[in-house]
């Protein structure tokens, strides 16, 4: 059938229909997708007043204002913003985008997008995308510290060197030079020395020169401590090793301070261990960096510190565990004490890197460094070395 103007009317229909059906599909795709969006998504009319908002905002950790309230209008510094922002937005029908928002311990980036009965707020938390980006600047930073410092590490020590070994030869010197001296000062009677008489810097040089070793000393030790922190790789033989005897090796090199320290010292090796894998000598270097920190946390001898090892079937690891009953690490300072530099001894010359480098190896080797201390009443630290696969079977 045709009308006047020659049209047919039934295909108009079905063009009227299938418009209709494409609407009802872009309406329905529409929603789900404004619904279903993992941003939040708020509607407002041009005087800022809440339309709607999807799922994802209605389910949000801070609550929304209702249907009819204006958004944005509290006193909080991010609602100072974002009203200005999105009345901007409102006024000059454009698209702005705001990042950096921070409410509520949160983080978000708006977007607010004009439309035609007001405009659309898309909010996304970045709190986590922040977090991460810090973490890899700071590890950034971290490794250019370590480059940076292997690379000062190694202008230190060769000057260092060479004053270590000619203090050795000078400490020689001394030792067969002073009787001499003497003898002369018997004979020819007293004499100037450079700073004064020699009857009266006679007693010093030897503890001059010696004090010069120590110091010279103590910079060796610093640097090989940096250049072991800033080594990646350490290129060491891994193999399976026995844990009680790197214990026990351990507490053998450190036997001088330990009885220093303490009247009360225990070594307890259980003997169900299996072997891990590893560089055994980086283990025993972490020991030692545990037990000469508890030597340095006892106050008196009469505190205890012990020395132990154990299997845990359950984590199929085996544990090397150094308590002692000292000052204990105040709750503040346990999330710092493997930051690197990070001391409290000051005073008696600690570089801080110990705790780092330890847990910088034991991580290595696929386990943990953990620390028990309830401040003040002593410190527990667990070395926690995984034991691989097939190798609970052979016990050490
Ligand atoms: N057993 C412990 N008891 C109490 N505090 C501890 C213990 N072990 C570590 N700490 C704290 O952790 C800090 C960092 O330890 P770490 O071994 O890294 O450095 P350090 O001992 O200060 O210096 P060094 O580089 O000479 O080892 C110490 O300064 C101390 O405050
Ligand atoms: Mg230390």
């Amino acid at each position: 059938m045709t009308d006047d103007n020659g049209n047919n009317e039934s295909s108009d229909r079905r063009d009227l229909g299938n418009v209709l059906r494409e609407c009802h599909e872009k309406e329905a795709f529409n929603f789900a997708l404004f619904q279903h969006n993992p941003s939040a998504i708020t509607v407002v009319d041009r005087e800022g007043k809440v339309v709607k908002s999807n799922l994802a905002r209605r389910h949000a950790h801070d609550s929304l204002p209702e249907l009819g309230r204006v958004l944005f209008s509290g006193d909080s510094e991010c609602d100072i913003i974002m009203k200005s922002e999105l009345k901007k937005t409102l006024e000059q029908n454009v698209v702005r985008e705001v990042s950096d928002v921070r409410s509520g311990g949160h983080i978000f980036a708006y977007t607010l997008a004009p439309f035609t009965h007001g405009a659309i707020v898309i909010r996304q938390d970045i709190t986590e995308h922040k977090r991460a980006e810090a973490q890899l600047v700071q590890a950034q930073k971290l490794a250019a510290l370590g480059t940076l410092v292997s690379g000062v590490a190694h202008e230190v020590s060769n000057p260092n060197n060479v004053m270590l070994l000619s203090l050795k030869t000078i400490r020689r010197i001394t030792d067969d030079l002073l009787p001499v001296l003497d003898e002369h000062k018997e004979k020819e009677g007293d004499f100037d020395l450079g700073i004064g008489p020699y009857s009266e810097i006679r007693e010093d040089i030897p503890e001059m020169v010696a004090s010069c070793y120590r110091a010279a000393e103590r910079i060796n030790r610093l640097v090989s401590d940096l250049k072991n922190y800033a080594r990646k790789e350490d290129g060491e033989v891994r193999d399976l090793f026995d844990v009680n005897a790197v214990v026990q090796g351990a507490s053998e090199l450190m036997n001088s301070t330990i009885s220093k320290a303490t009247h009360h010292f225990s070594v307890t090796c259980a003997d169900d261990l299996p072997p891990v894998k590893g560089a055994a000598r980086r283990i025993e270097q972490v020991v030692i960096n545990l037990l000469s920190n508890a030597c340095q946390a006892v106050p008196n001898q009469d505190c205890a510190i012990s020395l132990s090892t154990a299997y845990n079937p359950a984590a199929n690891e085996v544990h090397i565990m150094v308590q002692d009953e000292g000052v204990g690490i105040p709750p503040e300072a346990v999330s710092q004490i493997t930051d690197p530099f990070f001391t409290t001894k000051h005073d008696t010359g600690g570089t801080g890197l110990g705790l780092s480098i330890s847990r910088q190896i034991v991580e290595t080797h696929g386990g943990a460094l953990v620390f028990s201390s309830a401040g003040g009443r002593g410190t527990l630290v667990t070395i926690a070395l995984p034991v691989p696969r097939g190798s609970e079977e052979e016990t050490a």
